[in-house]
């Protein structure tokens, strides 16, 4: 099968994950006899320093034409420690999500057996956790109306949704639930906010009316904070709003051992994105330090969504191996850590043999 690739490396780390993902799905073309494109745009701090936008007008057009889009990281220190910087690095990416409409974010959390030590929490909070969190992603608090601070000291961003923005994602939450544990959790502030009001109306109508064999139950977000360190096995599938699926889905991250390890999915009714939920780790760029399974992962995701699930599977078998071989980057493997090349090169290798 022939399939076009849109790779946006972005900043920091982003290239050098980057490039361990594309060794990784070049093992796959060749062990399965597929052929893939890569076709590279800017996006990110690098887009604003080579044309002075985070999202060039060229990037998009590639993301369109492209079968998939493949990301790296996004963020840069010199407009974190800049409040009053007039554009970002970060406006590329929500303008990529809000103009392909990649409504529903995908965040599943696995655990590695091997990686149990690595974990903050205690084995018997850990074992058995097989999650996912779907987060809506283009609307909500991150895309509501924004005023920056005026003459009064005054800023403020709005929170809106609506009835269609949530089911549109619901209904992709409640489906995957009924395929794995069938259950289906809730995260939002109804104590507090219209919108969550919102949120549990939908979902608990669209509950009754059309899914109802799967458990469905509710969680303040504050609460869930905790659950997600009390006892994390208690969730298969979270469903929640943009800004909460953010938080959550970073708590939820280091149960495994590392953020390093998490990927997801950015989907829409015609485009998709691939991309780990780690940012662009600066500190890290041009060190090898970098875990690049994240991004590996999310690779494989985009094979699901190719409906190449065996290769997807070879994928997630050999980062399982190479695991399980003690072979990872620093924040998996303090004591005696690979490079983010060494270990990209160790995955694709057990792909080919
Ligand atoms: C994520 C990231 C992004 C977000 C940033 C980089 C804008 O944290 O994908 O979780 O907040 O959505
Ligand atoms: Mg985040």
């Amino acid at each position: 099968m022939h399939k076009k690739i849109a790779v946006l490396a972005g900043d920091g780390i982003g290239p050098e994950i980057i490039t361990e993902a594309i060794k990784v799905l070049q093992a796959i073309e060749k062990k399965y006899n597929h052929s893939f494109s890569f076709e590279h745009a800017l996006m990110g701090a690098v887009a604003i320093d080579a044309t002075g936008n985070p999202l060039p007008e060229k990037t998009i057009e590639i993301c369109k034409s492209n079968d998939a889009i493949l990301f790296g990281a996004i963020g840069d220190p010199k407009y974190d420690n800049d409040p009053n910087a007039k554009v970002r690095p970060e406006q590329g990416l929500l303008a990529l999500r809000k103009t392909l409409n990649l409504y529903c974010n995908v965040r599943p959390v696995t655990i590695y057996d091997r990686l149990i030590e690595s974990s903050p929490l205690k084995r018997d909070r850990i074992e058995g956790v097989d999650l996912v969190i779907y987060r809506e992603l283009t609307g909500g608090i991150y895309f509501g109306q924004k005023k920056e601070t005026d003459e009064k000291g005054v800023a403020s961003d709005l929170c809106v949704y609506s009835k269609e923005e949530i089911l549109r994602v619901a209904h992709l939450a409640f489906k995957a639930a009924a395929k794995r544990k069938n259950k289906l959790t809730l995260v939002d502030k109804a104590n507090v906010l219209a919108s969550s009001r919102l949120w549990r109306s939908v979902v608990t109508e669209l509950h009754s009316s059309e899914y109802k064999d799967v458990e469905l139950d509710f969680l303040f977000v504050d609460n869930a904070a905790m659950q997600m360190v009390l006892n994390p096995a208690q969730f298969d599938v979270i469903l929640t709003g943009n800004l909460f699926g953010d938080i959550i889905s970073d708590e939820a991250s280091v149960i495994g051992g590392s953020i390093g390890l998490l990927a997801s999915a950015s989907i829409g009714d015609r485009y998709a994105l691939f991309e780990p939920i780690h940012g662009s780790f600066p500190q890290g760029k041009g060190k090898g330090i970098a875990n690049p399974i994240a991004t590996i992962l999310s690779a494989a995701m985009m094979l699901d969504h190719f409906d190449m699930i065996q290769e997807a599977n070879a994928i997630r078998d050999a980062i399982q191996k190479t695991i399980n071989s003690d072979i990872g980057t620093p924040d998996i493997s303090p004591n005696k850590s690979s490079t983010t090349e060494e270990v990209g090169s160790y995955i694709s290798n057990i792909i080919l043999a």
